[in-house]
């Protein structure tokens, strides 16, 4: 590719680092839309970030997608990781059961000697019914767990993908549009800002535990998402970026 000839990955991964203040970006040669060598490789330097980033007893909470599946499938580890819980970072988003946070946490766990812990919950809840449900003492030690943690990996997806991906009906997508909806992170939706639009009332993290988790590692790539990553950027709460080539040159054209 013609800008890494030029320049070289390492000098994209520096400019969005410093535009966005995060901590550290990585960038995989590729498209992983397209290839599919590339998003396996997007998930393995997303194993190798979260490793980095792992210490004793940590609680990690994640959530579901094709390119967190990408990272359940690879992770391994050196020595067993017994002290460490993977949990879901919410309840079902009404994904598919292969790449749904629940499935992917106890491959994580599995994979690496971990434990996991479950939460079968759907997202989408009234008011009753959430009040009602936290009242129960099993949802609300796996919620507490949940809400503790101290890493959280989530992926990032184009606001009208995952709306249709999540079979939301007409009207509420017609809303997200009009409200100028552009990305979607952890089931909420933001704008372009990265200011959230929408937010679903959720058993699990909240944008609020979100704000104050001590690592939060992003993991998205593809050049159809190159705007969308950017509006999670700007809403400013990550630590790390995992991505790709076709992503990051998206993102370097709206610096
Ligand atoms: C969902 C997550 O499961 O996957 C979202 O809850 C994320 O936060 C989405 O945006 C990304 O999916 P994929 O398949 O594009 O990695």
């Amino acid at each position: 590719p013609l800008y890494q000839q030029m320049f070289g990955l390492s000098d994209l991964e520096e400019r969005i680092r410093t535009r966005y203040g995060l901590k550290q970006v990585v960038i995989v040669p590729g498209d992983s839309e397209t290839s599919r060598h590339t998003k396996r490789e997007l998930g393995l330097a997303g194993c190798a970030v979260l490793r980095k980033h792992m210490e004793k007893d940590d609680v990690v909470a994640i959530t579901g997608g094709t390119t967190l599946a990408q990272m359940a499938n690879q992770l391994t580890t050196q020595t067993p990781l017994k002290g460490n819980w993977f949990v879901p970072a919410r309840g079902g988003l009404g994904e598919s059961m292969d790449y749904q946070a629940n499935t992917l946490a106890s491959t994580m766990a599995k994979r690496t000697g971990a434990q996991y812990r479950l939460l079968h919950v759907p997202d989408h809840l009234g008011e009753e019914a959430y009040t009602t449900l936290m009242q129960e003492p099993n949802v609300r030690e796996i919620v507490d767990v949940i809400r503790s943690a101290r890493i959280v990996v989530h992926g990032i997806g184009d606001a009208m993908v995952m709306a249709r991906r999540r079979r939301l009906d007409a009207t509420f997508i017609e809303a997200l549009q009009a409200e100028g909806a552009h990305a979607e992170a952890f089931g909420y939706y933001f704008d372009r800002t990265g200011t959230v639009v929408h937010r679903m009332p959720t058993i699990g993290l909240r944008l609020e535990d979100i704000m104050a988790t001590e690592v939060v590692i992003a993991i998205a790539g593809g050049s159809s998402k190159g705007e969308a990553i950017a509006a999670i950027m700007q809403f400013g709460h990550d630590d790390v970026l995992v991505t790709d080539e076709a992503a990051a040159l998206e993102i370097a054209a709206l610096l």
